[in-house]
């Protein structure tokens, strides 16, 4: 048999730990699916004194995890996460060191990843990152070397579990956003500080990377639209129902003729469509793959098993020997992202509207989306106890983004109308 991949690993929490777990607890399995052993040579966290899911008595104890560049490991996995600071020094290091690198970090690849994918390529190294996007979904190499011979149109993905629990649970339980948060944040579904995962930014560094990988371009963040989930309302998901459809949190990359359109939004999903059925903190990716067609992958985004799953198979792959380019193109080739325009994207609005109850009204937003050439396909009209607001809510034709935000903008400003409009778009897939 050849020589033991020698693995440094950094970071021993939840993924971390279940990777070292995994490399101590599955040698002989890992070495049949290797062609050779895989060896835990030195570790790295915070606190020595914890208490770890493996027996790591025997794996050299380093101090600062900076260091494990310096070791004699052939692979630096990096699972302490952060997109800059120590995680992206100490993978910089590592390549540099001419080591191979497999990290969970979406963040510090969404904003590095092409810099990072280069260097390791001037070393000759892999630079590997399945478990950065959906879990334990095989995602980025079903992109980066499976759905290649006729190139990607769209992926399309529930990528944030912590989202997608908090939309189901509305939806099960009837209840407001903030209350389903809390519960989330008490079953651990949902950290302390939520921002990154309700605000949308983490479904944004996943989608980076998928589009990249479907596209050749260069992960970027800057040029997408993010919306998060907070605003959505239990009478949102109701409405929605009524109408046929769920509303999921999606990442969307779509190639259009003036350029790749990207971005992050509570969507409409018609209900029996394969994104609509994914409930809970899973994840699920839809590719639209040319000629090959339509493929959907869904399974857990998150969690210790699913995401060592994912560390593991890069190890193996890199074991093997495949440690060809980050996101499947020569890092000198990937291209600069050139964003399509976000208003011109056309399709089918849901819209609510919160209103005095007083003659009038109706007449006035329909007006002024007339105006802005928006027309409505159906409309629900519900009222409440005297004294407060009404909903009124629509589904528009198709129509131009742009051109239902300049009728919003103006409605927004009449005394009728009580709080900013909702719009979600519908969509198709
Ligand atoms: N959790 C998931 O389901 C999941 C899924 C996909 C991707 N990821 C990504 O995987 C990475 C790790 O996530 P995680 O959930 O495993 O995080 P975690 O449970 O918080 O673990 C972080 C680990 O990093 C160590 N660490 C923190 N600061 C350090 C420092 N200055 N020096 C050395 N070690 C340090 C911690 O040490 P101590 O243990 O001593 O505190 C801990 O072992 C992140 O990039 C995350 O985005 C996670």
């Amino acid at each position: 048999m050849n020589r033991a991949l020698r693995i440094a690993l950094a970071g021993l929490g939840t993924v971390g730990g279940g990777v070292a777990k995994a490399i101590v607890e599955r040698k002989s399995e890992l070495a049949d699916r290797s062609g050779r052993a895989i060896e835990l040579v030195a570790v790295s966290a915070r606190d020595r004194r914890k208490k770890r899911a493996a027996d790591l008595s025997g794996v050299r104890w380093v101090e600062d995890a900076g260091l494990l560049a310096k070791t004699d490991a052939d692979v630096v996995v990096e699972l302490i996460g952060g997109e800059d600071g120590l995680a992206r020094a100490m993978v910089e290091a590592a390549l540099k060191a001419g080591k191979h690198v497999v990290t969970g970090n979406k963040a510090l690849l969404a904003l590095h990843g092409a810099q990072l994918a280069m260097l390791a390529e001037e070393k000759g190294v892999a630079l590997k990152f399945e478990a950065a996007v959906a879990g334990g979904i095989p995602i980025v190499k079903a992109l980066r070397e499976s759905l290649i011979t006729y190139g990607v149109d769209a992926v399309r993905g529930i990528l944030n579990g912590t989202c997608n629990y908090i939309l189901t649970q509305m939806e099960a339980t009837g209840r407001p956003f903030a209350d389903v948060l809390k519960d989330a944040q008490r079953l651990g579904y949902a950290e302390a500080d939520p921002e990154l995962d309700v605000g949308g930014g983490d479904t944004a560094h996943k989608l980076a990377l998928l589009s990249s990988l479907a596209f050749g371009t260069v992960p970027d963040t800057r040029h997408m639209t993010v919306e998060g989930i907070a605003h959505i309302t239990p009478d949102d998901i109701r409405f929605a129902r009524e109408f046929g459809f769920r509303i999921k949190l999606l990442g969307i990359a779509r190639r259009t003729t003036q350029g790749i359109d990207q971005r992050v939004q509570p969507s409409m999903v018609r209900a029996g469509k394969p994104l609509a059925d994914v409930d809970g903190p899973f994840n699920a990716v839809m590719a639209d793959a040319g000629a090959a067609g339509h493929f959907f992958f869904e399974g857990r985004g998150a969690g210790e098993a699913p995401t060592t799953s994912a560390v593991i198979a890069d190890l193996v792959d890199v074991a093997r020997g495949n440690v060809g380019p980050a996101f499947g193109r020569p890092a000198h080739a990937l291209a600069k992202l050139v964003p399509a325009e976000a208003g011109l994207a056309s399709t089918a609005f849901y819209l609510r509207f919160e209103v005095l109850d007083v003659p009038g009204v109706l007449a006035e937003i329909a007006g002024h989306l007339a105006e802005c050439r928006v027309s409505i396909e159906s409309m629900i009209q519900r009222g409440r106890s005297p004294g407060e607001p009404v909903s009124i809510v629509m589904i528009t034709h198709e129509s131009q983004q742009a051109s239902v935000e300049r009728a919003l903008k103006v409605i927004a400003r009449s005394d009728k109308v009580k709080a900013r409009p909702c719009m979600i778009p519908m969509e198709a897939a």
